[in-house]
Formats: structure tokens, C-alpha cells, sequence
């Protein structure tokens, strides 16, 4: 005997690539002893079949409004309410769009709006569907009416971005059909939705962040200019997990090729003391983070013509010194962020000299990484960093840049937290 013995799913797929793993929660259900009465959107069937659906149920699946048969056996109504939970698994978009403002267009909708019992919803959509203000306007409505959400989750997309829309696992699924048909309604809250009362708002909510990226590029003439191999991944990816985290986002990015981060306010900029004047323009902040590979000389005087062989040798460039960014902000003052974290790329006696920067910047942390021959760091999708500060040296293993910024925030909520206000 199992807690979902001898229940009764109404399982609705609506049409979305996340569909194939309504096969899986099928299976899972029917494991723990549920009964499963599946329900077809038109647009599933362009994702999976009817007979792979009704084979894993052992039921007949229910896809039309005006059937003569189904209305003869069992009229949609009572279909709706014979069930003891509803699920729609996956909901996209548009299921929910329909849900929150009470269409019935089709059978889906129609047992929707009819049923008598809880529903459960798993939404799947791509990620800027579901950050949508419309979307989140519905869930809020959805919500608000006492329908459950069970995710969605960060994470790859089919379409090859990344962020919240991913359906949640089967497995969770079911975790969370179990207390929904346990009366326990405390699921996690969908990403990007204020927190209920009684519920955990997000670590960072409330504050604000703000981070560098990328390369500077320090013009030569109006065509040439000194730059360096910075991608601005790294960076991007922690301006990204801030504002997943909750918090409110300024990205002060260089030149780079790759998309603005989902949620962040990005200002671009080209040259160094461009990027020092976004930045203190963006402070007041609770965390700075200084990501970007700022070039440290710009030629004094940018030649307004292009530069030309004159058959008199090679031109000479004098160079000037750039403003410090990280140095400036840390400088102590009541404008000066609670927690300032720079970056080390270095190839050699990596420790020491992270140590001497961390006291000559003035910052709280440095991100010290090996950008030595053959690290692939520059460009790359990997780092290897280690977190110095006044007292500490962490060592992390090799990983994905977008998990190092995941790990860099979570470890400085607390340190922000312990910070006197
Ligand atoms: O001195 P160095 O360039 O090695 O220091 C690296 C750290 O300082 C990085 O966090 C980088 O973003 C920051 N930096 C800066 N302004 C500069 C040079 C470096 O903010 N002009």
C-alpha cells in the first residue's frame, strides 16, 4: 500500500517537447499504485502519440470535446470530477493563459474549468515564455485561485538557452501529487513569483548587486584598439545567478559576443574609465563584483585620423595608466559596498600574488584563477578558482563557469548577512 493507492489522476499533456516525460510520470504513478486517465491537448499529439500515452495508462486517452462515444460513456463533466487530483504535466504557456482566464475551447480547458478537485500544474515553456509579465500574471492568478505549481526549474533548454522553464523531474512530480492528495500545499514556489506568507523569499531579495564583465577596449585611432581575450562568461554567468538569487542586477559589461543575462540591467560600455563611471553610477550596492579583464594602459592620446605607414618607422604609442575600478570601489567611505569581490588571472605564483592583490585592491575576496598555457580559462566554458580572502584560501575543483557563479553567490549570502546593516 502506497499513499497513492487506489487514487485517481486526471493527467492532462498539453503540448510542449516536455511532453515525453508525461510517458515517465505515467509509469511512476502507476507504480505507486495510482490510476491514471489521460488527457490530450492537440498540440501534444504533434510531441508524443496517443498509444504511447494510453499503453503506459492502461487507458483510453480523452482528446475531444464533442465526442459522441466519450459524452455516451462518460460526459466530460464527470470525467473532470472523477478524479482526485488534476494534473497537467507538462502546462504550457498557453494552458495556463486559457486557465487563468477561464476558456473552454477545448476538452483540456473544458475539464478545467468544470472539475471540482485540486490541480496540480508542472509548467514547461521556454524561459522568456515563461518571465514573461503575461505568464507570471497568470500564475499569479492561478495561484491566488489555489491551483499547486511543482516547478518549473532552472536549466537547459531544448532551444539551447538556459534559465526557469525546464518541467520538473517525474520524480518530483510525483512527490508533489502525493502532498497534494496529502493536503500538504507547501510546494516550492515557482520560480519568480513573490513568496506567499510563510514561505522563504529569495536569499538575495532585496538587494542589490553589481557586477563588471568582460574586456575594456582602449581605442588606438578610430579603427584600432587594445583589448584582450575576455568573454565576459564568467561575469555574465554571476550576474545571472545574482539575479536568480533575487537580487537586483547591474551588469557593466565591455564589448562581448555573447546574450544579456535574463533579469539583469545591463549598461555597455567600451573602455575603462566608461566602465568606472557606469559603476559608480550604478552604487549604492550591497555586493560589488568586479569580473571584468580591464585593460590597465590606454594609449594617452587616441588619434582622431586613422594611423598610416609613413615609410618613417612604426609609430610609438605612450601609454597612461587606467583608473583602478575594483581599487575605487573598495576605498573605505559609506558608498562602499558591503562586499567587494575582484577577480586574479595569473600564471604564476598564483597564491602570492592573489594575497598582495586582495590587500592593495582593498576588497573583502579575491576569485584567484590559473589562466596559465594550456587552462583554456579565457573563452572557455570552465574555470579552476580558488576564493582567497583575509583569512581563507578555498580551493574549488575544475568546473562550469555557470556553477561557479551558482557557488560564488551562495557563498557570499551568508558572508553579506553577517555584515552590521
Ligand atoms: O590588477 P589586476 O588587473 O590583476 O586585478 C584584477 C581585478 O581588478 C579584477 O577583479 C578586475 O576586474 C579589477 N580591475 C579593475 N580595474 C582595473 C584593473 C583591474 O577593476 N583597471
Amino acid at each position: 500500500m502506497t499513499s497513492l493507492s487506489n487514487k485517481r489522476i486526471l493527467l492532462i499533456v498539453s503540448g510542449g517537447i516536455a511532453a515525453y516525460k508525461a510517458l515517465d510520470l505515467v509509469r511512476r504513478l502507476r507504480e505507486r499504485g495510482a490510476s491514471v486517465v489521460p488527457v490530450m491537448t492537440a498540440g501534444a499529439k504533434a510531441f508524443i502519440t496517443p498509444l504511447a500515452l494510453s499503453s503506459l495508462a492502461g487507458a483510453k486517452v480523452h482528446d475531444e470535446l464533442f465526442s459522441l462515444t466519450d459524452e455516451a460513456e462518460m460526459g466530460h463533466i464527470e470525467l473532470s470530477r472523477a478524479a482526485d487530483l488534476v494534473v497537467i504535466a507538462p502546462a504550457t504557456a498557453n494552458i495556463l493563459a486559457k486557465m487563468a482566464s477561464g476558456l473552454a475551447d477545448d476538452l483540456a480547458s473544458t475539464l478545467l474549468l468544470a472539475t471540482d478537485k485540486r490541480t496540480l500544474v508542472a509548467p514547461a515553456m521556454n524561459l522568456r515564455m515563461w518571465l514573461h509579465p503575461a505568464t507570471q500574471r497568470n500564475v499569479a492568478t492561478l495561484r491566488a485561485d489555489g491551483v499547486l505549481f511543482c516547478g518549473p526549474e532552472d536549466g537547459a533548454m531544448a532551444c539551447g538557452e538556459f534559465g526557469p522553464g525546464r518541467m520538473s523531474e517525474p520524480l518530483a512530480i510525483v512527490d508533489a501529487i502525493e502532498a497534494a492528495l496529502t493536503g500538504d500545499t507547501t510546494l516550492p514556489l515557482p520560480v519568480g513569483i513573490a513568496a506567499a506568507p510563510g514561505t522563504k523569499a529569495p536569499p538575495l531579495a532585496g538587494r542589490r548587486v553589481v557586477v563588471t564583465s568582460g574586456p575594456t577596449h582602449e581605442p588606438i585611432d578610430p579603427v584600432r584598439f587594445i583589448a584582450n581575450r575576455s568573454s565576459g562568461k564568467q561575469g555574465h554567468a554571476i550576474a545571472a545567478a545574482a539575479a536568480r538569487a533575487g537580487a537586483e542586477v547591474i551588469l557593466v559589461s565591455g564589448p562581448v559576443a555573447i546574450p544579456n543575462p535574463q533579469g539583469v540591467t545591463v549598461h555597455p560600455v567600451e573602455t575603462a574609465r566608461e566602465m568606472l563611471a557606469a559603476v559608480e553610477a550604478a552604487l549604492p550596492a550591497d555586493i560589488f563584483i568586479a569580473a571584468a579583464a580591464v585593460a590597465d594602459w590606454r594609449v594617452s592620446e587616441e588619434a582622431t585620423e586613422k594611423l598610416k605607414k609613413t615609410g618613417g618607422g612604426a609609430p610609438v604609442l605612450t601609454l597612461s595608466e587606467n583608473p583602478d575600478i575594483l581599487a575605487t570601489v573598495s576605498r573605505p567611505g559609506a558608498r562602499r559596498p558591503a562586499l567587494v569581490v575582484g577577480f586574479a588571472a595569473e600564471t604564476e605564483h598564483l597564491l602570492d600574488h592573489a594575497r598582495a592583490k586582495l590587500a592593495r585592491k582593498g576588497c573583502d575576496m579575491i576569485v584567484l584563477n590559473d589562466v596559465g598555457t594550456g587552462t583554456d580559462t579565457f573563452g572557455g566554458d570552465t574555470n579552476e578558482v580558488t576564493l582567497v580572502t583575509a583569512s581563507e584560501t578555498i580551493p574549488w575543483p575544475r568546473l562550469d563557469k555557470t556553477e561557479i557563479a551558482e557557488r560564488l553567490i551562495e557563498t557570499l549570502v551568508p558572508r553579506l548577512e553577517a555584515k552590521p546593516s
